[in-house]
């Protein structure tokens, strides 16, 4: 799809703007914008990089314990919106990446959150145009509740626009979204990052149905796949939007109570949906409880599968042991059976004790030939694999690969290591250790080449040794091998948790 250069040609973010950034004037301008003041090394001046060996330089991760744990270290919020042109570069940006990498995350503008996954939506974008990062912006989510300045505030129901929008962004039918985990999410100017509106897909989601944060797009019809969940019946509707982005098929799922469901996942034929034991307390809730959901195992916990576009009343479900998914890797059909792998704890929510789960990753078998659905479970890798990813061309069809955050225990954080490749033929995991002061986000990755999995991971990674971040470039079969490009930043980005790339 053909559309304006992202963050480059926006009268949000001038060509005089960046000019000024840059320190050139815009009376003299003979070169083309954006590109003065390069140098001639392809991008990869080194102004304002450490030298490799202080990078990597261990710093004992140590947490302060009066402060929560998403509120210091590499996850504490920023509050200034800056813009900055020609990143400083060590290594080699492939100059076939052309075009706009953003990521979501929680920033709350007070400074405080109840937790972690209750800031408010802050979006950091880098641009890169023929092998140089020319142009980096950050913004918050223009919110009804940032333009009130509430924060998250369990009293007033996260109705419509009334959310965070600080989970995901999605990049469908010349569309960019911003998604919370609950309510409509805002649509995106990609070109300098301000908020349209909230958006409610022409009305389809009324006012009582969601967005989720990881809708699915069909490979190969361009639909849009996703689910919302909600406090009131009905707790869970599917729906499918055309390639053009208009809602064309909205089902009720019916369950029995509201459950906090963060992704689901697609075949070429089947709709998958994880309904697991923590569930959203009313009560908790209007007395303005930190956190309104909570693990209570004995509801149970179920797997359902339904006909891709189909129907609610065709879907079956299977009792699964209790635990709590936040995310798949990737699902597919294998003959009859669908084969989801997860990142699964074994709890959730119990005593707010996120960094305490036990994390593996896991190969669901869901049999689907017989009049019951059959279950089976099996370890992948018992490494603390999250925030997974995969070659989105083959979402919902088989893949050899995918990637994840490979952490690192720790008692009191989280403690975000390097990144993984999981070779889910080989069972091999190929991880690259970045030592213990960096601490790598979701790894994003862009096609490179026409076979699963060719290509390169994006990550922003932070240093605690300078208090920096960089957006690293992995080569996606070898990211053992360490970024191959590392584009520093103008601040620190604070941990957060989805991005996409949008290419030109
Ligand atoms: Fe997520």
């Amino acid at each position: 799809m053909k559309h304006a250069k992202l963050l480059a040609s926006m009268p949000g973010w001038s060509r005089r703007e960046f000019l000024r950034a840059a320190g050139l004037s815009v009376a003299g301008l003979s070169l083309p914008p954006l590109l003065g003041g390069c140098g001639s090394d392809s991008g990869n001046g080194r102004g304002g990089m450490p030298p490799a060996d202080e990078m990597a330089q261990a710093v004992p991760l140590t947490v302060d314990p009066d402060i929560p744990w998403w509120l210091q270290n590499g996850f504490g919020p920023v509050f200034d919106e800056l813009e900055a042109v020609d990143l400083p570069t060590r290594g080699r940006i492939p100059p076939e990446l052309n075009g706009l990498y953003v990521r979501n995350g929680s920033n709350p503008q007070s400074g405080h959150s109840p937790h972690w996954f209750f800031g408010d939506g802050m979006l950091h974008a880098i641009r890169l145009e023929g092998g140089r990062a020319v142009a980096y912006r950050n913004r918050y989510v223009r919110t009804p509740l940032y333009l009130a300045g509430h924060g998250f505030d369990t009293r007033m129901p996260p109705l419509g626009g009334n959310n965070q929008s600080n989970v995901s962004v999605v990049w469908h039918a010349g569309r960019l979204l911003s998604s919370g985990e609950v309510g409509f999410p805002h649509r995106i100017d990609p070109r300098d990052l301000s908020t349209i509106d909230a958006y409610d897909f022409d009305g389809a989601l009324m006012t009582t149905s969601s967005f989720t944060a990881h809708p699915k797009i069909d490979p190969a019809t361009g639909a849009l796949h996703f689910f919302g969940y909600w406090v009131f019946p009905p707790y869970l509707q599917y729906h499918v939007a055309d390639a053009s982005g208009r809602v064309v098929h909205s089902q009720d799922i019916a369950v029995a109570k509201s459950s906090m469901i963060h992704s689901f996942a697609i075949t070429e034929q089947d709709v998958v949906f994880w309904e697991l034991p923590v569930l959203f307390d009313l009560t908790a809730a209007l007395n303005g409880a930190d956190n309104p959901f909570a693990w209570q195992p004995n509801y149970g916990a179920r797997l359902g599968v339904m006909p891709l576009g189909g129907l609610a009343s065709d879907i079956r479900w299977v009792e699964i042991e209790p635990c709590y998914v936040f995310h798949e890797v990737n699902a597919y059909r294998d003959g009859d059976d669908v084969i989801l792998h997860v990142c699964r704890h074994d709890h959730m929510f119990d005593h707010d004790d996120l960094p305490a789960t036990q994390l593996t990753l896991r190969r669901w078998e869901l049999g689907t030939a017989g009049t019951e659905l059959t279950f089976r479970d099996t370890v992948v890798s018992d490494r603390e694999l999250e925030l997974p990813s995969h070659d989105r061309r083959f979402t919902g069809r088989a893949n050899r690969y995918g990637w994840a955050v490979d952490s690192r225990e720790h008692p009191d954080t989280l403690d975000l290591g390097g990144i993984a490749l999981i070779d889910f033929v080989s069972g091999e995991v190929r991880a690259w250790d970045p030592g213990l002061s960096r601490h790598a986000n979701e790894a994003f990755f862009v096609p490179g080449g026409a076979g699963e999995g060719e290509g390169w991971l994006l990550s922003l990674v932070y240093n605690r040794a300078d208090d920096a971040t960089d957006l690293c470039i992995f080569d996606a079969q070898h990211p053992d091998h360490g970024p191959i490009a590392e584009i520093r930043t103008p601040r620190r980005i604070p941990h957060g948790f989805h991005g996409v790339w949008i290419p030109d």
